[in-house]
């Protein structure tokens, strides 16, 4: 059994995931960091704990294959940082069926199949396993979701899936938490909103911070946690 933490981070050449896999390697896990094109090149490629796995976490086999492999090549899975995800505007009016599927699938069913597997294999584990996942304000906050309907479903699916998992944790030995950003200081975000006052945003290097805390042993006593990371915004 390795003394390493290893952990998974989905999303890893996205904004959030990029901070969240350089500060978990800081810390001297190993990260396998999952991308969806193989041709993506991140800085951290070359880093001797850092595996680069190429899978569509909204996949059903290609999400058990990566957990069988972590399982097979590293012995264990000790955490992991669900992170894929996305954002949509619309309202009840405004939003198709399409929409609200296309949202689903890439919020909530991304993260459903991976605490599945990651959550079977972590069972297993005499130390069991901690899982965490990017929420979203406008899920806790029905005034804020009413003009992203899609967004603000998928992401409350999440917060119903944590509770879930948490509730069986005294059982099965795995445990869940959320992070949720209110927005994220990200180059999209400053080119969609231009007027606004970015100092006010909270910067995935902050919401690393605490993934970096939730992973480390410090964060064990810790149960059905909601960090809401707000920042001003
Ligand atoms: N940005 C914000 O203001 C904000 C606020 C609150 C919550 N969040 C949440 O925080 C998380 C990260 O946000 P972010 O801004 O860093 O997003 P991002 O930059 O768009 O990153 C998302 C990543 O997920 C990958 N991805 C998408 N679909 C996938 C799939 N089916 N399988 C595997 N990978 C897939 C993307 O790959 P490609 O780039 O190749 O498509 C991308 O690398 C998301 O869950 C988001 O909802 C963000």
């Amino acid at each position: 059994m390795s003394q390493k933490n290893i952990i998974l981070v989905t999303g890893a050449s996205g904004h959030l995931g990029k901070a969240v896999t350089s500060r978990l390697l800081d810390e001297k896990s190993t990260v396998i960091g999952t991308v969806l094109t193989p041709e993506e090149s991140l800085d951290f490629d070359n880093h001797p704990d850092f595996e680069k796995y190429v899978a569509d976490v909204s996949n059903e086999e290609e999400v058990s294959r990566l957990v069988d492999y972590i399982t097979e090549t590293y012995g264990q899975i000790d955490f992991a940082a669900l992170l894929v995800g996305g954002f949509a505007m619309g309202t009840l009016a405004e939003t198709s069926l399409a929409d609200l599927e296309k949202m689903y699938r890439l919020n909530f069913l991304t993260a459903y199949l991976c605490c599945q597997n990651l959550s079977a294999q972590m069972q297993k584990q005499n130390q069991g396993g901690h899982i965490v996942m990017a929420g979203a304000r406008p899920a806790l906050q029905s005034s804020a979701g009413a003009s992203m309907v899609s967004y603000s479903l998928s992401k409350s699916l999440l917060f119903q899936l944590h509770e879930i998992i948490n509730a069986k944790t005294t059982e099965t030995g795995v445990r869940c938490s959320m992070v949720v950003p209110s927005v994220l200081d990200t180059p999209p975000n400053r080119e969609s909103m231009p007027d606004a006052d970015f100092s006010d945003w909270v910067t995935p290097a902050q919401i690393a911070e605490t993934v970096a805390f939730l992973a480390s042993s410090r964060s064990t006593p810790l149960r059905e946690t909601v960090f809401k990371l707000y920042g001003n915004a």
